[in-house]
């Protein structure tokens, strides 16, 4: 193996350089809260060790042909024995914080609470946990990162069916009775857009079904009552004695009119922006799907001979049930698409969330290459976004969960100067937005170290340290991008 050391570039990188507008020099306000992330399926490893069920992803990755050359997450980074070594990366940075997900399976090896409690699951992300307050790192813990219990699925179909409400909330009840005196940042998803297209549209991520045109909907509309109730379990149960917060974390492409001065454009990109974020963040700040999303599907559902839309409804005490369960919003960022009004012909057959909204994606071919097919770097569609979320939802507090780069298949390079200059831009972008006024309170790098990158294994590499997934120790080794980014956090941004 031969690693490129350039321990030098973090330093003598020329951070004011840009591809895009102006640089603008400014610090973050105090207290502002610098993190990394990962997430259990990703870096854990050990997916049938002490006590674990199955989750989903155990399985599908075990399938043939799912993966980028049938790579699993088997072992990955084998993070479930490396907390003090990854710790020690973390201190090396100066992280504030660190965002990780409690592997449902983990802890409750069926899914079902009242079946069994594995608690050597429990006593990992304790001994994870305290090792992190120790070192003065605040845990920001995901509950859902995409690994459901695999009986859950088998039995009932996974998200498609209701009963993931009670059995989710039961989970959750858990974690916080037993990680609440300690974990006070919550977040009940990540990345319920992801589950329900690629989980149930697309079939491209676990467990692979391809219900077009109404799995998604249907996947979404429980991951938001199941949402809705955790958060009333941690509000009723759990908040006067731990006084901590829940959020959710959602993903979020911006999408720019491809011409600003046609009303249609304008209209497809708002719709894009809709279907996406909008989706989610709308029943969950104002307690109903965006109205573009309800005349959209509705007018094609019909189209099709189908009686009522494909995109569920709530009833009046869901919708005031569900709005304002939200303490902070999680945003996890990465890319930006130009939009373009396209009249999609969905007929029978062809129906699906993605003819449902009438809009083509397009890039801009000067935007840098990108490391991976579908991650272009677009640096002020961050700051759109964040300055979008604040005008329609009414100016959360908001996390960033996940914002980073990934290079493709250069398994052997530390000097990411691409990743160096990919942060820099839209960490700037985000400076600008918290001058627009928009409440960002934490910024989380995407991700700590390389890990298992869903269905494209670990050929996408978005860490900040690299890991010889070849070497059975698993070792790790810093990326130029480790220097630059601690340089960002120990002086809070870019001061002149
Ligand atoms: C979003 C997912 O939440 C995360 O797990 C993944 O690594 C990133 N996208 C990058 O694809």
């Amino acid at each position: 193996l031969m690693l490129v050391l350039c321990l030098s570039a973090g330093e003598d990188f020329d951070w004011t350089k840009s591809n895009h507008g102006s640089f603008y020099y400014g610090t973050f306000p105090t207290g502002f809260s610098w993190g990394a992330g990962g997430s259990a399926y990703q870096t854990e490893g050990a997916w049938d060790k002490d006590g674990k069920g199955l989750s989903i992803w155990d399985v599908f990755s075990h399938k043939k042909g799912k993966i980028q050359l049938n790579d699993t997450g088997d072992s990955s980074c084998e993070g479930y024995y490396k907390i003090k070594d990854d710790i020690s990366l973390m201190k090396e940075l100066r992280l504030n914080h660190y965002r990780f997900s409690i592997s449902w399976p983990r802890i409750i090896p069926t899914g079902v609470k009242s079946d069994h409690v594995n608690e050597k699951g429990i006593q990992y992300y304790d001994e994870l946990i305290d090792h992190l307050l120790e070192n003065n790192i605040t845990p920001i813990v995901t509950l859902y990162h995409w690994d459901l219990p695999q009986i859950l699925q088998e039995k009932y179909g996974g998200w498609q069916n209701i009963s993931m409400v009670n059995h989710f909330n039961e989970f959750a009840n858990l974690c916080f009775e037993k990680f609440g005196d300690r974990v006070k940042h919550w977040i009940t998803f990540n990345n319920p857009w992801s589950v329900a297209v690629e989980g149930y549209e697309t079939g491209e991520h676990a467990p692979g079904l391809k219900l077009r045109g109404t799995g998604a909907y249907r996947a979404a509309h429980h991951i938001i009552k199941s949402h809705a109730k955790v958060w009333h379990t941690y509000d009723t149960q759990w908040r006067v004695k731990q006084k901590g917060l829940v959020g959710i974390s959602l993903s979020g492409d911006w999408g720019e009119p491809v011409d600003i001065s046609n009303q249609k454009d304008i209209e497809a990109a708002e719709r894009y922006v809709q279907f996406y974020l909008g989706w989610f963040a709308t029943p969950i700040f104002h307690g109903d799907y965006p109205q573009v999303m309800k005349d959209f599907v509705g007018r094609k559902s019909v189209q099709q001979g189908i009686g009522t839309s494909r995109l569920p409804a709530f009833s009046p005490q869901e919708k005031s049930y569900i709005k304002g369960t939200c303490d902070f919003l999680g945003i996890g960022h990465f890319t930006t698409r130009y939009i373009t009004h396209r009249n999609d012909q969905s007929g029978r057959g062809s129906n699906s969330y993605f003819t449902d909204r009438d809009l083509a994606e397009l890039v801009d071919p000067r935007w840098p290459d990108p490391g991976s097919e579908w991650l272009y770097s677009v640096p002020w569609g961050f700051r759109r976004l964040l300055n979008f979320v604040k005008t329609q939802y009414g100016n959360p507090m908001i996390y960033v969960t996940e914002n980073g780069v990934s290079e493709k298949m250069m398994c052997t390079e530390l000097c990411d100067e691409w990743r160096i200059q990919y942060y820099k831009d839209y960490i700037n972008e985000m400076l600008k937005a918290i001058r627009d006024g928009v409440n960002v309170k934490g910024y989380t790098a995407w991700s700590l170290l390389d890990k298992f990158e869903w269905d494209e294994g670990y050929s996408e590499r978005f860490g900040l340290y690299y890991v010889d997934f070849r070497n059975k120790n698993k070792p790790r080794y810093p990326k130029a991008s480790v220097q630059f980014y601690k340089r960002i956090i120990s002086s809070n941004g870019f001061p002149n």
